[in-house]
């Protein structure tokens, strides 16, 4: 034991061991006010480091050839030793990793953590997830079935869209070749198995530092630095260790239970986690007959699919579902409550968040099912609805209306872009049940652009709560 101690005090003197500890661990000091929402910053961690895990001893077996992809998966799931549990672990992972990091992000929506000054945090948390879906994506032609190479086909396809003459040398570029190939193959493993993924550490260990610089959010958005003790420690905050290592410790272990139960139970969720289609070798002369992405990529598919050809370009599209991802990064400056968290803010708020988390989760349902015009309406409305709640947020967001003369030509841009797309609607033949869902559609989009954006604008602005000084609960 002696000998450790030496050990140990010899490695510090050289390298700052206890020095870290203190300032990340022990001497860190939390809100004492986390609740469940808190669980998932530590469960992506977790994440990380199984996918990294898995994805090693997977390298170890699968070879990236377009003539042997296919079957040193299969040889991985039916002869490698515990092979098909490592593979499921890698694929439920990858679920597991989109579910985590999105209800990390709807936290970080209702607490207001991406105000100041939490800014680079949120903007590093979106290059993270950015990063998380190239990587997604990348992985997905792996096992070389028939949905990852139609999916990897139409997402590559979708960089032809680029006018002026950029696209399609673009896409070629990317693929390496005239259709996804070998080379595709070989290229798209190198940045599954290393680029990508270093990418990925570096960002969250980013994320991480911004986080420990300025301190972790609570959900009173409160500031816990104002009120210091003789000592200097906050007076609502605890040390992250012991406290939240063994309430993260709790979380994994219930997060584990969930994880192993679908990696045993329900590897593939039903063609939800794997696709049906992607059990059969990638047949190039064959295209399935319905062509999704995974469940996490769904919701901007639907919106690339809700946004008609113009021009005979689907370039629309594909701007309107970059433009999804592009506008959160907007989020800490076009929010322009003075609270931070949704406990303190209008109500007004928090039903924009509900409308917005079911017009995500609707638009990830109708990208998953097949398009007809009816199913395409409701997907045009939930998009419209989407960039409605960031693109309206400075106006129902503060405490005084807002339509000054230079915000008014906003207002009215918005709103006829709003009608435009309802006359819209209206132009488009549907059968009768086709005409009752396109009026309710009607009376909600129109509702919803009165009540969020020409309301708070013109006739009455939104009020706070008071904000308590410490920390509740
Ligand atoms: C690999 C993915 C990610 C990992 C490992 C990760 C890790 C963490 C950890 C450990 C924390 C502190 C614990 C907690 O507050 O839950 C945290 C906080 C935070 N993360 Fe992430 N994160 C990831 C992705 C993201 C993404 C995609 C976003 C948003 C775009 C994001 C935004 C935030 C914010 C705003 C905080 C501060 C929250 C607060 O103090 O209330 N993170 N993250």
């Amino acid at each position: 034991m002696n000998s450790l101690i030496a050990l140990f005090g010899w490695f510090d003197a050289r390298y700052p061991m206890s020095k870290l500890w203190k300032e990340h661990l022990s001497e860190y000091y939390a809100p004492k006010n986390f609740n469940f929402w808190y669980y998932f910053g530590s469960l992506a961690l977790l994440v990380l480091v199984l996918q990294i895990a898995s994805g090693i001893f997977l390298t170890i077996h699968y070879k990236p050839d377009a003539e042997m992809a296919f079957a040193s998966v299969e040889y991985i799931m039916r002869d490698v030793e515990w092979g098909w549990f490592i593979r499921y672990m890698h694929s439920t992972g990858a679920s597991a990793f989109f579910l985590v990091v999105y209800l990390h992000m709807f936290r970080g929506l209702i607490y207001g953590s991406y105000q100041k000054p939490r800014e680079l945090i949120w903007i590093f948390g979106l290059f993270i997830y950015l990063a998380l879906m190239a990587e997604a994506f990348f992985g997905y032609l792996l096992p070389w079935g028939q949905m990852s190479y139609w999916g990897a086909q139409v997402i590559v396809n979708l960089f032809a869209a680029v006018p002026f003459g950029i696209g399609e040398p673009l896409s070629e570029w990317i693929r390496g070749d005239f259709v996804i190939s070998d080379a595709t193959l070989n290229r798209f493993f190198a940045f599954h198995v290393i680029a990508v993924p270093l990418v990925l550490i570096m960002l969250v260990a980013a994320h991480i530092m911004a986080l420990h610089e300025v301190g972790s959010n609570n959900p009173d958005g409160v500031d816990i630095k104002k009120h210091k003790g003789p000592d200097g420690i906050p007076l609502d905050g605890i040390p992250f260790h012991p406290y939240y290592t063994v309430k993260d410790i709790m979380g994994s272990v219930v997060f584990l239970m969930g994880f192993f139960a679908v990696v045993f139970f329900a590897p593939t969720m039903f063609g939800y986690f794997i696709e049906a289609p992607n059990f059969e070798p990638a047949n190039a002369l064959k295209t399935p007959d319905h062509i999704a992405p995974v469940w996490y990529f769904t919701p901007f598919y639907a919106m690339l699919r809700a946004v008609p050809p113009m021009f005979a370009s689907q370039f629309p599209g594909v701007i309107v579902m970059g433009a999804a991802i592009v506008v959160m990064f907007f989020l800490p400056w076009i929010d322009k409550s003075p609270v931070r968290s949704w406990r303190y803010k209008d109500m007004r708020y928090a039903i924009a968040v509900a409308i917005f988390v079911i017009c995500f989760v609707l638009l990830g349902y109708f990208g998953v099912i097949s398009a007809n015009p009816v199913r395409t309406m409701i997907a045009q409305s939930a998009t419209l609805l989407y960039f409605g709640f960031f693109l309206y947020m400075p106006f129902y967001s503060r405490t005084e209306v807002t339509a000054t003369l230079l915000r008014a030509p906003l207002v009215a841009f918005y709103s006829i872009v709003t009608f435009g797309i309802v006359a819209y609607w209206w132009a488009v033949p549907v059968s009768d049940v086709g005409t009752v869902i396109k009026a309710i559609l009607t009376v909600v989009t129109l509702a919803y652009t009165y009540y969020f954006l020409i309301h708070p604008a013109y006739i009455k602005a939104g009020s706070v709560k008071p904000v308590p000084e410490r920390v509740t609960g």
